[in-house]
This record gives structure tokens, sequence and C-alpha cells, in this order.
């Protein structure tokens, strides 16, 4: 019998659990949220869903009752508010990361042995603060940003190349940030061949600008942050784990002297199993990348530090 609850039932949150039911990853689902009703409605407006998608896993909403959540194998954390256009991540600091801890704290009460997908923004920031805060080995706190900045990657790669996007490889590493993250053009590849010798170096950096805006560019769309893909990559990250794939997925964790930095919970790959992070995968980063990753660090711990200004570390 396995267990995930998504808390924060808004549109990434909702979207998680639908993937995660679609893709019958658990067997029971709980979303819970603080508005009464949203979960509970859109849990079961999801069951209905059930027979004509074909799925079995239970899907349970529950406003604010983390009781209903207890023995969960994996909480997945979508709470606070998602950023306006012209926001950056790191401006939601101040709202979300007393709730993030909050909320962490209440779930870890009833799943004392689950492992934690965080996906609210400031994601870097707010995976440090459920580390810190949870007192969990480091195993167990993952971050999704570097999953989805991967596939939004591997989607602006297939756009160029005009070609199917799960026949590209491409990662992101570094913060998840518009400014942070490092999609690591070098290693992408179609089918075995590097992109750099299929596009143009101008058109390869347009694909890595485009990428690193990409959650910036469907705010401005929107009106609100993104929520498919989110959504989905969380149910990705949870996926590996849950079902002991041993994928290898960038993923926002700590670091103790891997990549030249300590202290700090930043994207790099990692493989995912049935203990959370069961390996850092290090890669040999040119000169160059190993210098974009320590400005990512930088300006991921100069975040971090306003959680402190904040008072919730
Ligand atoms: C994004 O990049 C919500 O941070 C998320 O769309």
């Amino acid at each position: 019998m396995s267990k995930v609850t998504v808390v924060g039932a808004g549109n990434v949150g909702a979207t998680c659990a639908n993937v995660l039911a679609f893709n019958e990853v658990a067997d029971e689902v709980i979303m819970l949220d603080v508005k009464e009703g949203v979960s509970e409605g859109k849990a079961m407006d999801m069951m209905q869903t059930a027979q004509l998608l074909g799925f079995d896993t239970t899907l349970v909403g529950c406003a604010n009752e983390y009781a209903q959540t207890a023995g969960s194998d994996v909480i997945v954390i979508t709470s606070g508010i998602p950023r306006k256009p012209g926001m950056t991540r790191e401006e939601l600091i101040g709202v979300n990361a007393s709730i993030v801890k909050s909320v962490a704290e209440n779930a870890l009460k009833y799943s004392p042995d689950a492992i934690v997908v965080v996906i609210s923004n400031p994601m870097d920031t707010m995976t440090y603060l459920a580390l810190k805060s949870l007192g969990l080995p480091k195993n167990r706190i993952i971050g999704m940003g570097g999953a989805l900045d991967s596939s939004r990657f591997k989607y602006y790669l297939s756009q160029a190349l005009g070609c199917n996007a799960n026949e590209v490889e491409g990662m992101v590493i570094g913060g998840h940030g518009d400014t942070t993250m490092i999609p690591l053009a070098r290693l992408a590849a179609y089918k075995g061949t590097p992109v750099s010798e299929l596009l143009s170096a101008e058109k390869l950096e347009e694909v890595v600008q485009a990428t690193m805006v990409g959650g910036a560019t469907l705010t401005k769309l929107l009106g609100t942050s993104a929520w498919y893909a989110p959504g989905a990559a969380g149910a990705y990250v949870v996926e590996s784990i849950i079902h002991n794939q041993k994928k290898q997925v960038p993923c926002s964790v700590y670091l103790e002297g891997e990549y030249g930095e300590s202290d700090i919970c930043i994207g790099v790959p990692v493989i995912l199993g049935k203990n959370g992070i069961e390996k850092i995968v290090e890669l040999k980063l040119t000169d160059d990348e190993k210098a974009k990753f320590a400005a990512s660090a930088q300006a991921v711990r100069q975040t971090n530090e306003a959680l402190k200004e904040v008072g919730v570390l």
C-alpha cells in the first residue's frame, strides 16, 4: 500500500495529484489544503475521471486534517502563493517561508518516515528551509526544480530541432531562478549527437535563454505561474521514488562538498529511488560551467540569508 500526500491543492498541487493518480504512481493520493472544500471538490472531480481514464488510485481531499495524511511515503509541498507577472520567485519568500515551514512540520508529525518533495518557491530556499527545520537526513528532502527546468530545456531544444522532445537529452543544474539556472548545452544531444553539431551557436544560446525564463514567459501569458509542467515534474520525481526507478534527475539537494559547495540546496543530478536521494552524481564540468555553478550557488545562498530576516531560521 503506497500513499502520497500533496499539500496545497492549487493549480500545481492538483495537477501533481492528478498525474500521480492517472499514472497510478501510488495506491492512495491525499490532497490537503487550507481552504474548506477545495481539495475535497478537486479529489471528487478527479475520482469521477477514474472510470473514463481507467485508473485505480484513490484520491482523497481534506481541509487541514493532517491526521488523514498519516503514514504517507512521500509528502509533496506545493503550498504558498505563486508569482504574478514581473515578479521573481525569490520575491515570494516573505509569504511562503512560514507557510512551507509549518505545513512541513505538521505533515511530518503524521508521517515521520516520509520523503519530502518541495515545489513551493523560491524552491531551492524552501528546500533548504525544510531540511533545516525538519532535521531529517538529507536523502529525504528533495526540491523538484531541475526536473521541471530540464523538461522545459528539452521542449525548447525539440522546437529548435524540429524533433520529438522524448528523443532529446538535456539537463539543467543550478538554482531554479530566471538568472541562476544553468542549462548544460554542452551535454544536450539528439539521439546521441551533440546538439552543438545540429544547431548554430546562436540558436543554441536562444534555447538556453528561453529555458532560463521559461517560467516567467508562462507567468506573463497566464497571469499566474504555470502548473501543468510543474505539477507533472513533481509527479515524475515522486514516481522515481515510489517505484524505486533509480532515474537520474536534476533536483535541489543538500550539498556537503559536492560541486565545491556546502550548506546549500541547489540543483544537481541525483539518482532517485526508494530512499529518496540514492546518490549525488558528480558531473565533470568545464571551468566555465564551474564558474556559473559557483555564481548560481552564491545567488541561492543570498536568498537563503533572507530566511533569517523573515525569522523562520
Ligand atoms: C515554474 O517555473 C512554478 O517555479 C515554477 O513555473
